[in-house]
């Protein structure tokens, strides 16, 4: 593995695929800039060695052709903010116009392109939309880990055409995420939440071998209450994955993996913010009303364990948190897994959410900023974005 640190990059013109693709309102303001800050230590670093720095990256999804409500500038003047800078924007990608003001660019000074998604060549991965992208530059870096799961032109096909080397935001995700799986101190406790089985049935399938407790929450726990027999009244859940995940506990049985499961829940008599609430064991569900979170027999529980362990993960809520009611659960997670006296790895966009809202985020020792590539990661699938740039992933397989 090529380290960013071990290039010459001074007066080189670096073309740097980071991952901006931020939370934005519909008149395109930023409301959540993590990614850009979680930017900062490789762009800082390459300016710093008088780098000439071409950042580019996507915004939405333009589907091929400009939309000005993703155009970058909003981002650009965001980025030169924080960077306390004035950074160079481009309306276009490729071409002569940027050649031009790359040509004229300084040792230090940096660019953000417009977003790469308005040209159809990019999700395409197409050889002469690489072959351009290549054209602007010496050396390339990859830095967005949020993306490494797109097999893209700027994310793999430009990487094949220059020397390419990862960014240190990609090195810092592929270290504490290979460390979740493989590596870290035992025991390694799991905790997943969210909607479906059916989204994370592959992470629950590779977790469920490795780790040595998996903790389940949120609405993907009904299909596991109903695979064990329990009434869950009107709570939603998936009838085709009952089966499977029966199998899970039953692998989880076999591989001496605890599965938990709430012992207490709260149900709701309609799913509405202000509906009619109560608590009440896992096994007295009453008949027509629905589980909308943890209870706090269950939360206490799962704080103990999340305390034993050594590595905890979090991926996805434990109820419906958006509304006051039900967001007990996923609150007492994300400070079970802030007090750890561990490694702790938070993923995914609502678990990441609850953390920032609750201002625990220096208390977690790596918030990952992928949400897709995350997933993808650590149900063990190869990443194009890792590949490409010769990033040896860990196999956690
Ligand atoms: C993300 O937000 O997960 C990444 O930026 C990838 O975006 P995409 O799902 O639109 O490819």
């Amino acid at each position: 593995m090529q380290s960013l640190k071990k290039v010459d990059v001074h007066n080189k013109r670096v073309l740097v695929r980071v991952d901006f693709n931020v939370p934005t309102d519909k008149k395109g303001n930023i409301i959540d800039d993590t990614r850009i800050r979680e930017s900062l230590p490789t762009l800082r670093y390459l300016v710093d060695q008088g780098a000439r720095v071409i950042a580019v990256s996507h915004l939405g999804r333009p589907k091929g052709k400009p939309v000005e409500e993703f155009r970058m500038d909003k981002v650009a003047r965001h980025l030169g903010h924080l960077m306390k800078k004035s950074v160079i924007k481009m309306d276009e990608c490729v071409g002569p116009a940027v050649k031009k003001a790359i040509e004229a660019m300084a040792p230090g000074d940096i660019m953000v392109l417009e977003n790469v998604r308005f040209y159809p060549g990019e999700e395409a991965n197409d050889p002469e939309f690489s072959r351009q992208l290549a054209e602007l530059a010496d050396i390339y870096v990859n830095d967005a880990f949020g993306a490494a799961h797109r097999a893209h032109a700027s994310i793999s096909g430009v990487a094949d055409l220059l020397p390419s080397v990862p960014g240190f935001l990609l090195e810092k995700e592929v270290t504490m995420l290979s460390k979740v799986m493989s590596g870290a101190e035992n025991p390694r406790a799991a905790i997943v939440g969210g909607a479906k089985v059916a989204d994370k049935l592959t992470l629950l399938k590779n977790l469920v071998e490795k780790m040595d407790v998996l903790i389940i929450g949120g609405a993907m726990a009904n299909t596991f209450l109903k695979a064990r027999g329990l009434n869950i009244g009107q709570s939603v859940f998936e009838e085709a994955l009952v089966d499977t995940a029966r199998e899970l506990m039953e692998i989880a049985r076999e591989r001496n993996t605890k599965l938990l499961l709430p012992v207490d829940v709260v149900v709701a008599d309609h799913f509405a913010e202000d509906a009619k609430h109560q608590i009440v064991p896992v096994d007295q569900v009453p008949d027509g009303w629905m589980i909308l979170d943890i209870g706090p027999e269950t939360v206490k529980a799962y704080r103990q364990y999340i305390n034993q362990a050594r590595t905890v993960f979090w991926n996805g809520p434990m109820g419906v948190y958006e509304f006051e009611a039900f967001s007990s659960g996923t609150n007492g997670v994300a400070r079970a897994v802030a007090s750890a006296p561990a490694i702790s790895v938070v993923g995914g966009g609502d678990s990441m959410a609850a953390v920032y809202h609750l201002g625990l985020q220096n208390k977690i020792t790596h918030v990952s900023t992928g949400g897709g590539a995350t997933l993808e990661f650590l149900e063990g699938k190869r990443l194009p974005g890792l590949v490409s740039c010769d990033f040896r992933q860990q196999m956690v397989g």
